[in-house]
């Protein structure tokens, strides 16, 4: 029996990318090997958004050529982003990789494996396949993602993505619902949408089957068996009225928005091309806050972006207080080859400011996070049990809603949703004791 050993780097879509090499791969008779020193196949999904993300595959790929000098017999295969960014120089560069892939193309893995270092990145077309079509071995039992589209038309100046994962392309709502029924078939309570831009959703679509995302979002949630919904992430220039109404009308759609702001600063904004200001920002949050008071939101944000001065700087750390969000990704910027900034921008903050900024501006995170989420003490929350808590085996964990870890006593089952009282915060999880279902008035 083959053996591979898959490594997954960077975000969502590459971990759903790598369920589905698994099922794609035990489709085709491969087990999965803990060791990679054991395996007859080495598969990397990998990621290349900052400079890091290239460092640390270069280390693995580093090991992968040692096991292929001891036993040339291994097929070394990458996929994903940096293998997509890398098509025209990876055979070369690194001559003991056999096979490479991008990511619109992981439904050719097994076509690959058969016709070994044929390289399939060269054509960067998207063939109609989406990999949400493919068998999916999944990490988790109760939660799934759900792959709505790939690709992204947007051109914020710094992002490598929309480079290597091509145009966006929204895959039909039939096999979106197809797929959330069979997962709900099988034991999925919780699914997360995903997209590069998954609020753009369907905006490609033959007019005659066209789905805007809010009628999506609630059409997923409407699925048997479906008790909450997630998606990651939205563009905030793509938020509309009517996705804020399915938040506040649907209540499988979770209390959370992931809304990357980027920056605070306007001038930054507007050279990072994201197309709204601090203003309309913040004008979103309002209308999003009028609409979900309780929302939780949280954000991504880049320090040393080409240009930002101190008061560009000190503008982000407002908005983190401003808005008040409950958790924030925070990325120092890496010039990336093929950007708009990488070629043309001067990378001029100093690395030492960089690294000044991103301290500062992880402080003001947290104190803001460890604000947001006191206001949970005293509740009692809704949570998707996962297992047991992986820091205290003898407690169980899981997350409500609002998208926050949530440690606590009591006995419970993977996969239930349980009402969990409240007792402490810290700026990233809640800790809390399991409280008896609350019965329906009248019941005796
Ligand atoms: N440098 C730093 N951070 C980046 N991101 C994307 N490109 C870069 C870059 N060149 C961040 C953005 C994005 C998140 C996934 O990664 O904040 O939302
Ligand atoms: Fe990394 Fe971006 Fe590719 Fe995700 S889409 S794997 S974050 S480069």
């Amino acid at each position: 029996m083959p053996r591979y050993h898959l490594t997954t780097f960077g975000c969502q879509m590459n971990a759903h990318d790598s369920e589905r090499m698994r099922g794609l791969l035990g489709s085709l008779g491969y087990h999965e090997s803990p060791d990679r020193d054991a395996a007859d196949l080495i598969v990397f999904n990998t990621c290349t958004i900052r400079g890091s993300a290239d460092e640390r595959f270069m280390g693995n790929l580093g090991e992968a050529r040692r096991i292929k000098r001891e036993r040339p017999d291994v097929v070394v295969a990458v996929g994903g982003c940096w293998a997509q960014s890398q098509k025209e120089s990876v055979f070369r560069d690194f001559p003991f990789v056999d096979i490479a892939f991008g990511p619109g193309e992981v439904n050719r893995l097994g076509e690959l494996l058969a016709r070994e270092r044929l390289q399939a990145v060269g054509a960067f077309t998207f063939d109609g396949r989406f990999s949400g079509d493919l068998p999916s071995l999944r990490e988790r039992p109760h939660q799934a993602w759900v792959q709505i589209s790939v690709g992204c038309n947007c051109v914020c100046s710094y992002c490598i993505v929309p480079t290597v994962r091509g145009r966006e392309s929204s895959r039909s709502p039939q096999a979106i619902l197809e797929e959330v029924a069979a997962q709900a078939d099988d034991g999925v309570v919780e699914v997360t949408l995903l997209g590069q831009n998954v609020n753009s959703y369907g905006r490609d679509l033959p007019a005659d089957a066209r789905m805007g995302f809010a009628e999506l979002l609630a059409a997923v949630a409407a699925v048997p068996g479906i008790r909450r919904v997630r998606y990651t992430s939205p563009h905030p220039k793509d938020i509309r009225a009517d996705v804020i109404a399915v938040h506040r009308d649907v209540p499988e759609v979770c209390t959370h928005i992931h809304l990357p702001a980027q920056s605070g600063s306007s001038r930054v904004l507007k050279a990072m091309r994201r197309t709204y200001d601090r203003q309309r920002y913040l004008d979103l949050v309002g209308r999003i806050r009028e609409g979900v008071p309780d929302i939780a939101l949280t954000t991504d944000l880049i320090v040393g972006f080409p240009g930002e001065s101190d008061a560009d700087f000190a503008d982000t750390e407002s908005l983190v207080r401003e808005v008040g969000y409950d958790g924030a990704y925070t990325f120092v910027y890496s010039a990336r080859p093929g950007t708009e900034a990488g070629e043309q921008m001067d990378d001029d903050v100093p690395p030492e400011a960089k690294s000044e900024r991103i301290a500062g501006l992880i402080e003001v995170v947290q104190a803001t996070a460890r604000e947001r989420l006191a206001r949970h003490v005293g509740r009692v929350a809704e949570v998707l049990v996962e297992g047991p808590s992986r820091t205290d085996p003898s407690r169980m964990s899981g997350r409500s809603s609002h998208n926050v870890t949530v440690n606590f006593d009591g006995a419970a089952e993977a996969g239930t949703i349980v009402p969990v009282a409240i007792d402490a915060a810290t700026s990233t999880t809640l800790a809390g004791h399991r409280v008896p279902v609350p019965q329906p008035a009248g019941a005796a």
